[in-house]
């Protein structure tokens, strides 16, 4: 192999980004695309550009500086000239073709140096000029992050890539992934890697299975995560664990989800919840500060489930600004408007108001538009109060009495100029559709500033939740989470009343992680998945190996994981996890740069024992 150390190179070899004055009057060399062309007056200036930044070279028509010359007609596509005959090869450069330069580092004339370039002083004077390869003219500008039709932005994702943009994202979210390493490094902990073909580990989704070529009939899962096997490597005496780990899930993408996405995965042993809230939101403020400069105060808030539910309506809440959701039932116990005079004995029930900072402006018609978009948030109706400087406007006017309007007032706090919005209807449902509203009018109001890092924890989630359909109890989390000290005695009776050891790390409105405290003790993990409709033989059958290990001597164990695509999607500022993923899949879980899921060979389904016939009727087992 060519040796570059060996070589004694006349130049110093560069990256295009660090071309600068302090070179200047030095002969450089460095490689790129080119990332713009302009013909000056007989100059050619070209922007090269690398990962790097941008470095301006020109070429001068009357530069005769350089020694050697070649014919640029020989070989078109790999061309490699010095000084004059250098500039008649420019002529010919396009965007995107790949070249070496090589040239005299110098000032920028006076007036013409370029602030926003980092190199912007300088520019090169090229004696020689390489061609490695030419571009075809591409579908769209890389040289700018202009507004791309995504589906052409993955069908050329090479492209795509090039553009500062997703430069800058991958480049942050490698920092977050090495600032997340170098944590747990610090600390003691393992990076281990788990295997992707496995058995179904259940996180609430479709598994992507397998077949496998040497069992035929038999499938391997992908991994949705690595949640059983972090627990075995418990048991296994590893201590403390932690993986990048690729996670598959069978689901709809959507933007802050994907079939395939990566975790950071952490499990640790004799831990508990408290030194596991601590550690990972010890690591985000590591995270942030090495990989963006933000000091994250810390401890981070903390909430229980019932809070956020009541306050925010979501398990999920955005605090980047106030707008809680005020009950307010009791103010219609006497009123006239029978709908919410009912809800107001109605145990069940929630009159919810919120606070729209300035929706007092607000004309009838926009009110009618946000009744539409509460509508598809679920909501039966919804009733405004315009709290207008000239008087009070509203969907329920006829009721609306001065006691009335006082009493939503001061029970949200809205001033003149503001509006009330209510919504009444079960707990559930109320709540469900304001707290939408709530991020609705957060959104109107210009209160979710992307720059802003509102992280919380939630915490005291109930261990099971009632299956919408059937009632009958279902994980909240999965499975093998741990309820809280002392509520064992609930599950009985009361399953759902019982708490878990389970807690959530929420930024700006996203779940960024989940994890809890595990069961560690195969008899009491037996009793859950009984309570949750498997029988002995379905928990054998699915998760004998992991029950079986429990028998061997399982120490008390706890972890979480965090969706590094998520961490990196809010930390890059973006609205979607395909911006921070290198080759995501689009909307539809397709890629469209590969063409991937795409039809196979036959002879590959023969040595698989595949074929395709009417699906056979699917005996569902239990959803846990
Ligand atoms: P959970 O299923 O909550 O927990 O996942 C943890 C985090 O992973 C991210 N995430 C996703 N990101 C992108 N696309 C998806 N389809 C997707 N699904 C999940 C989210 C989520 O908060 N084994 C447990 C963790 C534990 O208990 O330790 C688990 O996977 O950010």
């Amino acid at each position: 192999m060519h040796d570059q150390t060996q070589s004694n190179l006349p130049v110093a070899r560069l990256s295009c980004g660090s071309v600068n004055p302090e070179l200047i009057g030095h002969t450089v060399t460095f490689a790129g695309w080119v990332n713009r062309r302009r013909d000056h007056g007989g100059l050619i200036f070209i922007d090269v550009r690398d990962r790097d930044g941008i470095t301006q070279v020109v070429f001068d028509p009357d530069d005769r500086s350089g020694s050697e010359t070649t014919d640029t007609s020989a070989e078109p596509a790999h061309v490699d000239v010095r000084s004059a005959n250098a500039y008649l090869a420019a002529k010919d450069l396009r965007n995107e073709d790949v070249v070496r330069i090589e040239g005299i580092v110098r000032e920028r004339p006076a007036g013409t140096e370029n602030a926003k370039l980092l190199t912007g002083a300088v520019e090169v004077a090229v004696t020689a000029l390489e061609v490695y390869s030419r571009s075809q003219t591409p579908p769209f500008v890389v040289a700018n992050d202009d507004e791309i039709d995504e589906s052409v932005r993955l069908r050329y994702r090479y492209l795509d890539l090039r553009r500062p943009r997703m430069q800058r994202n991958l480049t942050i979210r490698h920092k977050i992934t090495k600032a997340m390493r170098d944590y747990f490094d610090e600390r003691d902990f393992l990076e281990i890697e788990t295997p992707v073909l496995i058995k179904s580990t259940p996180e609430g989704a479709r598994d992507y299975l397998v077949p496998s070529r040497i069992h035929r009939g038999s499938f391997y899962a992908l991994p949705q995560s690595p949640q059983l096997l972090k627990q075995i490597l418990m048991v296994g005496g590893l201590g403390r664990y932690i993986q990048i780990a690729r996670c598959f899930r069978d689901e709809d993408p959507r933007a802050d989800r994907q079939p395939e996405f990566t975790q950071l995965d952490v499990e640790m042993s004799f831990t508990t919840e408290e030194e596991v809230v601590q550690l990972m939101e010890g690591c985000i403020a590591y995270v942030w500060q090495k990989a963006l400069g933000t000091t994250i105060p810390q401890p981070l808030p903390r909430l229980t489930y019932a809070e956020a539910m009541a306050t925010y309506g979501i398990d999920k809440p955005d605090l980047r600004f106030g707008l809680p959701l005020c009950d307010v039932k009791e103010h219609f116990a006497g009123s006239e408007f029978a709908l919410f005079r009912a809800l107001s004995t109605d145990a069940k029930a929630r009159v919810i108001a919120i606070r729209y900072p300035g929706g007092a402006a607000l004309s009838r018609r926009d009110f009618d538009g946000l009744t539409e978009t509460a509508k598809t948030f679920g909501a039966k109706g919804l009733v405004w109060i315009g709290l207008g400087a000239d008087g009070t406007k509203s969907s329920i006017q006829r009721f609306l009495t001065d006691e009335l309007t006082a009493a939503l007032r001061a029970s949200c706090n809205a001033e003149i100029g503001d509006a009330i919005l209510l919504v009444g209807d079960t707990a559930h449902d109320a709540s469900a559709v304001a707290g939408k509203l709530r991020l609705e009018i957060g959104e109107r109001c210009g209160l979710r500033d992307p720059a802003r890092f509102a992280f919380c924890w939630v915490m005291g989630f109930p261990l099971f939740e009632a299956d919408p359909e059937t009632g009958v109890p279902m994980p909240s989390h999965h499975p093998f989470t741990a309820p809280a000290p002392g509520q064992e005695a609930l599950l009985e009776n009361d399953p759902l009343a019982m708490r878990a050891q389970h807690y959530d790390l929420v930024l700006n409105g996203f779940e960024l992680g989940s994890g809890s405290i595990r069961i560690h003790d195969e008899s009491f993990q037996r009793t859950i998945f009984h309570k949750l409709g498997l029988s002995d033989a379905q928990i054998d059958n699915r998760f004998g190996f992991f029950m079986e290990a429990l028998k061997f001597g399982a120490p008390p164990h706890g972890g979480m994981a965090l969706g590094l695509d998520r961490v990196a999607m809010l930390a890059c500022g973006e609205t979607s996890i395909r911006d921070v993923i290198a080759f995501p899949k689009n909307q539809n879980a397709r890629d469209v740069m590969m063409d991937a899921p795409s039809g196979v060979p036959e002879q590959y389904l023969r040595d698989l024992g595949v074929s395709f016939k009417a699906a056979p009727a699917i005996t569902p087992a239990p959803a846990i």
